[in-house]
């Protein structure tokens, strides 16, 4: 078997019911509306309610993805699930995911954290599982699901958002081959962004931040093509997708991404050089960011949203063009690596599209957004909890604990 054949086979998002618009949170804070929606390049971010957890996401996530793409729960012999967004210290959140899921006894499961990095660290491990002959034929489900919660009135607020994308990983796939000489890692120990067991909410170093991801970029670029003679550039993408905090920072990693392969810096204060990056951006990066600016930073899944955005709008005229995909995990872990559009996915453009499930989400006031963080808070040791309190219809909910041990229920329209 070829390993330049690997890849996603099948790609679906789930995320939460609600939202809340950016600029109604920037007015509640004092804050000019123009820094969340210019400056940081976000519309609205998804906000999760009690009844919604990384089990409930991942699970609708990956049901979509089986359903949609036609495939058996029987085919999957590998499931991770990539989360930082963790609900017991011990168990997985990938079993609760397996048995809800109905997948194989045969089925090796598992969870990855590693901040917004788990769930690369899982596509590429199952990649590495189909290559090495072990899956036999069987294919694996790598999902990534997590709720960023920064708390109020924090730097980190209007960054947050919640959802997961699954992805079927396969040696036929038919949506985006990666080319397994081009996958560069990078790792560093930083303290640049952490969640402690004893906190709900992360605590993140802002602009540190920043500047860790960057970095990471160059060192995991440089890793891709350490060598030298091997296949494929990256001069002729037609599209670089980032890990996605928030939108802006797709522009400060393409600058970086164009500084590395033009070797030397960009002077934004030369008008010419200026006009060439923005014209680029607005070319090879910003029309893929349209889920993230409505959905938020959904963490482990931010850049494979990126992906859904692109695969949609543009598997047709870019099939067989090659990507880039850079991953960036707080800590950190990073991957950068190049994939090719395959000829079949535009095919399956309207298996992949959350717009009608998002032009379904109910809009927050600030108030319901107050109390739906106020709630999730203590939501882990409630015994009992209603999803039509919390204005859902119809789903898979979290619904309580009872001796300690999480309950869910599939509840059908009223
Ligand atoms: P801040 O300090 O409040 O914002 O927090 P700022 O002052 O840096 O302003 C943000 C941008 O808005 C700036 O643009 C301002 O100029 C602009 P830039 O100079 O950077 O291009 N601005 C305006 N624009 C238009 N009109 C205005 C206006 N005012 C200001 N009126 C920060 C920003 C991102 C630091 C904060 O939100 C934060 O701490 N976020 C959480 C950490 C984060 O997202 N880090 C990103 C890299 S690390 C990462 O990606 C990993 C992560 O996903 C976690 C994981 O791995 O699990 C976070």
């Amino acid at each position: 078997m070829s390993s330049n054949r690997i890849g996603i086979d099948a790609l679906a998002f789930s995320g939460p019911d609600a939202y809340l618009a950016l600029a109604d949170l920037a007015r509640a804070r004092g804050v000019d509306p123009d820094k969340y929606t210019i400056g940081l390049g976000q519309h609205s971010m998804a906000i999760a309610s009690p009844c919604e957890d990384p089990v409930t996401m991942a699970v609708q996530a990956g049901q979509s993805a089986l359903k949609k793409f036609g495939i058996d729960p029987d085919e999957i012999g590998t499931l991770i699930v990539g989360t930082e967004t963790g609900i017991d210290h011990s168990k997985p959140v990938a079993v609760y995911v397996h048995e809800l899921l109905g997948l194989s006894q045969n089925c090796r499961t598992f969870e990855t954290k590693h901040a917004c990095y788990g769930a690369m660290a899982g596509l590429t491990s199952s990649m590495d599982w189909i290559a090495s002959g072990r899956a036999r034929g069987r294919k694996a489900l790598v999902i990534a699901s997590d709720i960023a919660s920064y708390g109020l009135n924090t730097p980190g607020e209007p960054t947050q958002g919640a959802g997961a994308v699954a992805m079927v990983v396969s040696a036929d796939p038919r949506l985006l081959a990666f080319d397994a000489r081009r996958i560069g890692d990078y790792t560093r120990q930083v303290m640049d962004f952490w969640r402690p067991l004893y906190s709900k909410y992360a605590f993140a170093d802002g602009h540190y931040s920043i500047e860790c991801y960057l970095d990471a970029l160059a060192g995991a670029h440089q890793d891709a093509f350490a060598e030298a003679d091997g296949p494929d550039s990256d001069t002729e993408l037609v599209a670089c997708l980032y890990h996605i905090p928030f939108v802006r920072m797709a522009f400060k990693a393409h600058q970086r991404y164009l500084e590395i392969i033009q070797g030397g810096p960009i002077d934004r204060d030369h008008p010419s050089q200026l006009q060439a990056l923005k014209e680029d951006y607005q070319r090879r990066v910003l029309p893929w960011l349209s889920l993230n600016a409505e959905i938020g930073n959904i963490y482990t899944g931010s850049l494979f949203l990126s992906l859904i955005d692109l695969l949609r709008q543009q598997s047709s005229d870019l099939a067989g063009q090659s990507i880039s995909l850079f991953s960036y995990g707080s800590g950190c872990g990073a991957t950068y690596c190049l994939a090719r559009i395959q000829p079949t996915a535009c095919d399956w453009v309207d298996a992949m599209d959350p717009s009608a499930a998002l032009d379904q989400r109910r809009k927050l006031s600030m108030d319901e957004y107050e109390q739906l963080i106020e709630d999730c808070s203590s939501a882990d040791q409630q015994p009992h909890l209603d999803p039509s309190d919390y204005g859902h219809r119809s789903g898979l909910f979290y619904v309580g604990t009872q001796d300690h041990q999480r309950q869910y229920r599939q509840q059908e329209k009223a």
